[in-house]
């Protein structure tokens, strides 16, 4: 089916099975309109069906702790600086919070089974730091410990190979209450944290990645507040994103001395960056915002030293940068991981005056396009609207995901690449005049495109062994709540109850046949 067919096809959205009534559900239905019929971006039906992957290549999905959880205060665990934003009215859409989420700290065995139904071998998951360490240092609480070896023991059983991610957004808040990531005494207690995990886990786990996104989280968080502590000071960000790089490492070498079968890697978020016009000064600041929100921290592990992401040197002082750190930032990482879901259009913001905040709507992270970012960087990034955008906000352009593995294979001399995250938010729930199956055929067609893209790449040279899809399950979106769906598998929130998705019937066939074309 392409695109054409599929936008005919499809059901719109339901937001809640409650919506879904006889009468309403005829309205719904989607038709094909003029404007329709050629899609930006589209990838050709004839790539699509002719796309292979390799034998043994790693189909998986990934989550996050906190996302899919709850249990948030369970068995010894302390408050993060999630829980705290959660709790504070007005912070998430519809106020719901992820106190029970999809409840996966009791179903896990449920939902490693469904992975396995659907022929998954990669499971990426996250670890709740104060689950480990209920206020962030000290010593470990076993219960924590336990929970996560019975859940490896659960992945094991189900043929998934677990990758780890340490960090996944939720800090402890007693560590944000010395500072959080602005102070550089974290890159401490966070490796010794990591080699915790690794000494209790490393027997079974061998995939880590220690942060989820980096630039995101530093920059939401600490440089324009949108997501908790809630800061918005552009020297904080620096000073947090400086600690994030000397924590990467320090970790690294912290799990492999804990742990002599650990590979170490990452799980960046990265955004093809095209330049606005074919002109010198916003090429140059495509070039910038590729340092800065795709490779700042790559570079930092890989070289010991970062990207050309500002305008002039980098501001040190304002980084709290010291004598000696270059050793200190170096991490040779096994492999490289990213996410991708959209691409920027960058332009050169020298000459702005007015320098803006930062909106935020789901994976969509950058400044309101009227103004440049900061007096830094000065740049302007917006995602396009060229192709269609899912439910969630952003566009869908498939050709993204060849650009930047091809990209970064050729800047990072060939890395083994695992794809961390990639998936799109569409509302469509089960519907009872198809038995309950959710027909959600847009987020097939995503996938489709995007993977026949990913094999263009493969086919080219890249050496990426996994996919993971984001994600498993719909999950809590963070300040989004509940208003967007991503998963796989549908959750109805009322009871729990998993269905797989007609898009995770199809990624489980794909996944037995290596190919898109099933
Ligand atoms: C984040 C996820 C999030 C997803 C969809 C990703 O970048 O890692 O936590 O749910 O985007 O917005
Ligand atoms: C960079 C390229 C990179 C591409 C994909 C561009 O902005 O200049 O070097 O490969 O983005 O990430």
């Amino acid at each position: 089916m392409n695109r054409r067919n599929f936008i005919r096809t499809s059901l719109a959205a339901a937001g809640t099975s409650l919506l879904v009534g006889a009468e309403s559900t005829s309205g719904l239905v989607s038709t094909t309109s003029p404007s329709q019929q050629n899609v930006p971006g589209t990838i050709p039906d004839s790539e699509i069906r002719a796309a292979r992957f390799p034998e043994g290549f790693l189909w998986g999905t990934a989550t996050a702790a906190f996302q899919v959880e709850g249990a948030w205060e369970e068995d010894g665990k302390g408050e993060s600086i999630w829980d705290k934003f959660t709790h504070t009215t007005g912070k998430v859409k519809g106020a719901t919070t992820a106190d029970v989420a999809c409840d996966q700290y009791h179903l896990y065995p449920q939902d490693m089974a469904l992975a396995k139904r659907l022929n998954q071998k990669s499971y990426r998951f996250s670890i709740s730091w104060p689950r480990i360490q209920p206020a962030g240092t000290g010593a470990p609480n076993m219960k924590g410990i336990d929970h996560y070896s019975r859940f490896v023991d659960a992945m094991l059983e189900n043929n998934l190979r677990p990758f780890c991610t340490i960090y996944h957004w939720d800090l402890p808040q007693g560590l944000e209450d010395r500072g959080g990531w602005p102070n550089r005494d974290l890159a401490g207690y966070y490796a010794d944290y990591a080699a915790i995990l690794a000494k209790h886990l490393g027997d079974r786990i061998t995939v880590w990645a220690p942060f989820n996104m980096p630039w995101s989280f530093t920059y939401m968080g600490y440089g324009v507040g949108a997501f908790p502590p809630g800061r918005s000071n552009f020297g904080d960000f620096l000073k947090a994103a400086h600690t994030v790089t000397l924590a990467q490492a320090a970790a690294l070498h912290s799990i492999k001395a804990a742990s002599s079968k650990a590979t170490v890697g990452s799980a960046y978020g990265m955004c093809p960056a095209y330049p606005a016009t074919d002109s010198e000064a916003d090429r140059a600041a495509a070039d910038r915002y590729h340092a800065m929100n795709n490779v700042f921290f790559l570079e930092a592990a890989m070289k010991g030293h970062y990207p050309k992401a500002f305008v002039g040197e980098p501001p040190y002082e304002l980084m709290g940068f010291k004598p000696g750190d270059e050793k200190l930032m170096l991490a040779p990482l096994d492999w490289v991981g990213f996410h991708y879901y959209t691409r920027r259009i960058v332009s050169d913001a020298s000459h702005v005056q007015a320098f803006g905040g930062g909106g935020f709507s789901g994976t969509e992270i950058e400044a309101d396009p009227s103004t440049g970012r900061d007096p830094y960087t000065r740049f302007r990034a917006v995602m396009p609207t060229e192709g269609p955008l899912t439910e969630s906000g952003l566009e869908v352009w498939p050709h993204g995901i060849y650009d930047l593995v091809t990209g970064i294979s050729q800047e990072y001399n060939h890395p083994i690449i695992e794809i961390t995250e990639s998936g799109c938010g569409y509302l469509d729930a089960p519907y009872d005049k198809e038995n309950g199956r959710v027909p959600d055929a847009r987020r097939i067609e995503f996938f489709r495109e995007e993977l026949a893209e990913l094999a263009h790449a493969i086919a080219d040279g890249a050496r990426v062994r996994s996919f993971h899809a984001w994600s498993l399950l719909d999950n809590f979106e963070w300040s989004n709540g509940h208003t967007e769906r991503y998963g796989l598998i549908y959750v109805d929130y009322r009871d729990q109850k998993r269905t797989i998705k007609d898009s995770g019937l199809w990624y489980g066939r794909v996944a037995a046949a290596n190919r898109l074309d099933v």
